[in-house]
Formats: C-alpha cells, structure tokens, sequence
C-alpha cells in the first residue's frame, strides 16, 4: 500500500448553476505516493495540478474513482496532511509568531489532542528560526516581504510536522534568488527529516533540482503522461549535464493542447 493513492479519479466540474454542463478537469488519473518521496507533479496550466493536490489535501472530492491516505479514503483535511498554496493566507491582526501557533492550536484540537501553549510557543520559534525568521517573529505578515510570508507559510507546516506536505507552487511569486533560496532548504529538509512531499511548480528546472520524481500531467482533462525516478544518493548541481539534458527532455515532452470537455459517457456518470 501507498501513502497517498489515487485510483482511477476523474473529476468534473458543473460550469452552470443548474448543474446541466461540466467540464472534466482529471480524467482517469492513477497516481500513487510512497512515504519519502518527494514527487513534482508539472504540466500546462489547467491541467488540473492544484485540483489533484486539493485532493489529497481533501478539500475537493474526486467525481469517479478513489483518493487514499494509508488505505483509507480522503474525506476532508487532516494533520497528517499539511498544506502551502501560492497564495496561502496569514492573518494580518496576529503576529508572524501568533500565526504558527495559531495553526498549531487548530490543528492539536482538531485531532483532539490537549493544546499546551508554551509547548506549541517552542514549537513555532523553532520553526520560525529553522526557516530564518526568528527575528521577526513579533511582526504583523503586512510589514513582511513576500518571500518572509512564503517562509512563515513554511515554518507553519514545519511546527505542524505533518507527514506530508503538499506545496501547490509555494515559491512562484518571488524573486530567482529567493526562490533558490527556499528550494535549497525544502530541499534540505526532505533529506533530513524524509517527509513525503508533493509539490507543484511550473519551474522544470526546480523539479529537476528537488524531486525525486517527477510526474507530467498531459493538457487539460490531466491525466499521467510520463515520469521520471531521479537518483536522491548524489549532491544536485543545477550547473550538471545530467540534471540540464533531464530537464531538456522534460521540456520536450510537455504537451501543449487542450480538450477540457467532458465526454457524454463521463457527463452521465457525473449527471447520475
Ligand atoms: N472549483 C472549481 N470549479 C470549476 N472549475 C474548476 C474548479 N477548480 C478547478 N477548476 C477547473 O479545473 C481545471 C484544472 O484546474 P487546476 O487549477 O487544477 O489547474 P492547474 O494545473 O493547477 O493550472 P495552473 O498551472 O494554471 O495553476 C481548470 O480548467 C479549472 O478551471
Ligand atoms: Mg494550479
């Protein structure tokens, strides 16, 4: 058994209010997630990368077909599944410090376990320092960059220590540097503490870098196209041939065109 498993998941969407017509966003997807791996899903826009993480997270149900987590279907969010999107909120009347420990609280009541909050106060400044930000920690999120809020977004699933974290494009808004920056201690993290992470970017030349699978999603309704198993034993040079003609190859292989409609036969099953 897998850590996450997708079988055989389509997923439609009603484009109208009187449910009548949908567009089918998955078709058919298997994707399996062992524990460890980290694993880059990539593909044209609107392939339906963040709906496949959504899933996983358990904020969209799949329309056909089954999504697990050790076995047992996915049927909301759970701490065991920790989540950064792109545009993950802080709330602005909390400190970067109160944030972390905020998440912290909601998510030991939502397992029903007894909050302590000088336990959770170490928990978040550990965190806060592991990602660079303990200087900041009694700062409101609107006086920060947008790379720190990145960072607090990171240092919340750090403290959290979800088994897996699900990063629907964390670092695409910042700056190469910055960005660089934050890829090299996710990446470092993953090899220390061999969380399973899946991670969605656009940046073929990040997947390369961090994964240690990457899985194409064919255009719009996505499905598994290709993979690629990269070696995790040696150091990752961005400078290294292998690394720039895997990359190269990748590129090759990324699909352009798009359906996006769902088939009568999927329509019925979606319309029951
Ligand atoms: N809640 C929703 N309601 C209706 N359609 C949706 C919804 N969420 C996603 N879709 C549709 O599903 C398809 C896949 O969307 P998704 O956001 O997963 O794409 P993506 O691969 O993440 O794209 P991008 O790279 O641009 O972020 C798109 O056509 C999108 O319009
Ligand atoms: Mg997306």
């Amino acid at each position: 058994m897998s850590l996450i498993e997708l079988t055989d998941v389509s997923k439609a969407f009603f484009t109208d209010r009187h449910k009548t017509t949908a567009k089918l966003s998955l078709d058919h997807v298997d994707l399996n997630v062992e524990e460890g791996e980290f694993v880059s899903l990539i593909g044209p826009s609107g392939c339906g990368k963040t709906v496949t993480l959504s899933m996983m997270a358990g904020f969209v149900m799949p329309t056909l077909g089954e999504v697990r987590f050790r076995g047992e279907c996915i049927e909301k969010p759970g701490p065991e599944r920790g989540v950064v999107f792109q545009e993950y909120s802080l709330l602005p009347w909390l400190s970067v410090m109160q944030n972390v420990v905020f998440a912290l609280r909601n998510s030991i009541r939502a397992a029903g376990g007894r909050f302590d909050r000088e336990e959770a106060a170490q928990r978040a400044a550990d965190a806060l320092a592991t990602v660079g930000l303990d200087d900041v920690a009694d700062m409101r999120p609107n006086t920060l960059s947008g790379g720190m809020k990145q960072r607090v977004a990171i240092a919340r699933l750090l403290a959290l220590d979800s088994e897996v974290f699900l990063m629907d494009e964390p670092f695409s808004a910042l700056d190469e540097q910055t960005r660089h920056a934050l890829d090299m201690s996710l990446f470092e993290l993953w090899r220390e503490r061999r969380k399973t992470i899946v991670f969605v970017t656009h940046n073929i030349s990040e997947a390369v870098l961090m994964s240690s699978r990457i899985v194409l999603f064919s255009s719009s309704p996505g499905h598994v196209v290709e993979q690629w198993t990269l070696s995790t034993e040696t150091e990752r040079d961005p400078s290294s041939r292998e690394l720039i003609e895997l990359a190269d190859e990748i590129r090759a292989h990324m699909p352009l065109s798009s359906r996006g409609f769902a088939t009568n036969r999927e329509m019925g099953e979606l319309l029951g």
